[in-house]
């Protein structure tokens, strides 16, 4: 019998590292609040010219590898990104000429932080369809365009970064036992960006104040913690795993504080909890992806694990999913 499993993992981030110390050349911040507030010490910022597809291109590629799918063989591409390298076409579809992968169909899941786990969903209800698909799942941002480096209670929070994972059915494999997702439209507020969407067009008096987000994040902060255990047991129930089963957690890498909760909330010791948020900061959509890609590339997750993975972000969209590794 086939089930749906994680065939490859891959990531990739601009080469450009940005410290806490170069942060405070530029903004009133400090090294010691950033670490003690949300545990980044660094993080990848994407150099003027480079752009989502430069990253979610090395990264399918490290997938599709380990996965031994060629590029020509995928049948969907759906890329979790709201940093397109354009609104039209979409990430997807920019990806997909890249690859090469012409009998694709492509397209983009705006979920900001949550877009790769919704991804997984969709492929996950693809694949329950059709079995034979072989699938591309990306996740990631270059989230650094929409910072204003004036603004240090966001820019110090984000960087940029892209992770992928190919998705297919098979008989063995790295299982995808679950995969819950849910939103909250009337909390949108909360983390935003005004403009170049419909609502606030670019017109000659355009304030480039529109393109930067906004959040208030002490509310954020009890919304992420809420929703993410309330997703993650409801993706635990749904995979008939209970929470002694689970062995390793991937969180979403948006605050060091917010992990820890989680971890204690699930009762769970850090050494079973993955963290790179002091190299990466907050990649958005792609904190899960290159965090999955990490924690296999280091074994940190091994054959017989029982992962669980979940996220939150703007919308406000909150999403998880149990992997039996
Ligand atoms: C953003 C966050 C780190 C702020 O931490 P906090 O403990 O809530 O801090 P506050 O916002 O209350 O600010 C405390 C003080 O630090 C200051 N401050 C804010 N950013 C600062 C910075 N980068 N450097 C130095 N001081 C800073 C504030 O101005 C405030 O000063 P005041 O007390 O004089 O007014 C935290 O709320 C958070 O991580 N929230 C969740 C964000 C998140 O997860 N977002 C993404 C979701 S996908």
């Amino acid at each position: 019998m086939k089930h749906n499993v994680i065939l490859g993992t891959g990531s990739a981030a601009p080469d450009n590292v940005v410290t806490n110390a170069d942060l405070e050349k530029i903004m009133d911040t400090s090294d010691e609040w950033i670490v003690q507030r949300t545990g980044i010490k660094s993080r990848h910022i994407a150099r003027p010219g480079e752009k989502f597809s430069d990253f979610a291109v090395p990264a399918a590629r490290q997938a599709l590898d380990m996965a031994g799918v060629e590029a020509a063989d995928l049948d969907l591409i759906l890329a979790g990104t709201i940093s397109p390298d354009h609104i039209m076409p979409s990430g997807a579809c920019s990806v997909q000429a890249l690859l090469g992968a012409h009998k694709a169909t492509g397209m983009d899941v705006c979920a900001a932080c949550s877009g790769f786990i919704y991804g997984l969903s969709i492929a996950d209800k693809y694949l329950k369809c059709d079995p034979d698909m072989n699938i591309l799942v990306i996740g990631g941002e270059i989230v650094s365009h929409h910072l204003d480096w004036e603004d240090r209670t966001t820019a110090v929070l984000f960087g940029d970064a892209v992770g992928a994972a190919v998705v297919g059915a098979r008989a063995d494999g790295h299982r995808l036992l679950s995969v819950e997702t849910g939103s909250d439209g009337n909390l949108g507020r909360l983390l935003y960006i005004e403009g170049l969407g419909s609502a606030t067009p670019v017109t000659k008096d355009f304030d480039i104040d529109n393109t930067y987000i906004k959040m208030k994040g002490r509310e954020i902060f009890k919304h992420a913690i809420k929703n993410m255990v309330e997703v993650s047991n409801r993706a635990l129930a749904r995979a008939g795993v209970t929470l002694d089963q689970v062995t390793k957690v991937i969180p979403h890498q948006a605050n060091m504080r917010i992990i820890e909760m989680l971890a204690k909330q699930f009762k769970k010791p850090m050494s079973e909890v993955f963290v790179n948020i002091d190299r990466y900061g907050n990649s958005s959509a792609g904190t899960i992806p290159v965090a999955l890609s990490e924690a296999v590339d280091t074994k940190f997750i091994e054959p017989g694990d029982i992962v669980l993975m979940t996220v939150f972000g703007g919308g406000l969209t909150w999403a998880a999913a149990v992997l039996e590794w």
